[in-house]
């Protein structure tokens, strides 16, 4: 059996992709960029290989003998540079089908910088002649471990409300598109089943915790201070931004049942997570 390659394997989603795939008994192979931050992933040192998107001569290891694989990255201003010489490499050595996490706001005519890039790296993808396979998460609910230090979520997200999804279900589904056939040339659209507001994350978070939660309405450029001061670089911040203005104009409210449809079951409804991640949670009010 191949090893699946793993690309973003310590992010959000890709950690949880690791982990279903070695509970499912597939070989795995991690690419990161410092093999020590590889650690808790549950993997053996010889499924690590170090590599970096920006340096092509370290991709040729992490692809070689690979039909397989996953691939996340952050969204920085070469992200698409990233992608291509992740795909120089990989159509060479024989990588078969590629799995891209991209974002439900995807889409090449956006005015949104990152609902663009992620439309832009799709067509990349969809034009280097390999089996390919988007996935396009709404908003992950884990974000909510960093999103209220001291309990306090102050955020310039108004009222507008999100399809917040598990990154447990984006994983299990990834899971899914790289071990069974059937999936190239398919975009999956996915929320969670509910549209939630940021006030009705705290007040949820609180119920299922026993802790206080509050939202707190922050002004989009108080928001821009506060991330810069903190050490954000502006690129990420400004991008966010972006967001917020549109998830104030209240236009990432919209549901999917992608997830349903392909798993057979309904996606993680935000209470479960919150009472199945209590204690991470908890965390960011203690320290
Ligand atoms: N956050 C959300 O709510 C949300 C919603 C929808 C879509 N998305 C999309 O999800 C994607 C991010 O996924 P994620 O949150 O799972 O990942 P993440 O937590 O942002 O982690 C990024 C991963 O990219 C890897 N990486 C970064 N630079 C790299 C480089 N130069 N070479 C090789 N690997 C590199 C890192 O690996 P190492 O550090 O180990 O090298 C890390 O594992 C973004 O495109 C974002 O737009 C996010």
């Amino acid at each position: 059996m191949t090893p699946v390659l793993v690309i973003g394997a310590t992010g959000h989603v890709g950690r949880e992709v690791v982990r279903i795939l070695k509970t499912g008994g597939h070989d795995v192979r991690v690419m990161t960029r410092d093999r020590n931050g590889a650690d808790d992933l549950g993997v053996a040192p010889g499924e690590v290989v170090e590599g970096d998107l920006r340096d092509r001569a370290s991709l040729p290891a992490a692809v070689e003998g690979i039909e397989t694989a996953y691939y996340a990255t952050p969204d920085p201003e070469d992200n698409i540079v990233m992608l291509e010489n992740f795909l120089a490499s990989a159509k060479p050595a024989g990588v078969r089908h590629v799995v891209r996490l991209s974002a439900r706001s995807a889409d090449i005519n956006s005015t949104d910088d990152l609902a663009r890039r992620h439309g832009v790296a799709e067509q990349v993808l969809e034009r280097s002649g390999l089996e390919w396979t988007h996935i396009q998460p709404s908003w992950f609910m884990q974000m909510m471990f960093g999103y209220a230090p001291g309990g306090r979520m102050e955020l310039p997200g108004g009222e507008g409300r999100i399809g917040w999804i598990d990154t447990r279900d984006i994983a299990e589904l990834a899971v899914k598109v790289l071990t069974e056939p059937g999936h190239d040339g398919k975009c999956y659209s996915i929320s969670g089943p509910e549209a939630l507001s940021y006030g009705d994350l705290a007040r949820i978070m609180s119920e299922a915790t026993g802790r206080e939660f509050v939202y707190v309405d922050m002004a989009p450029e108080a928001y821009r201070e506060r991330q810069i001061a903190l050490g954000n670089e502006a690129w990420s911040v400004d991008l966010r931004l972006q967001l917020y203005v549109n998830i104030r104009a209240g236009r990432y409210g919209g549901l999917s049942d992608g997830f349903e449809k392909a798993m057979g079951r309904p996606a993680t409804a935000f209470a479960e997570f919150a009472k199945d991640c209590a204690e991470d949670l908890v965390r960011q009010l203690d320290g």
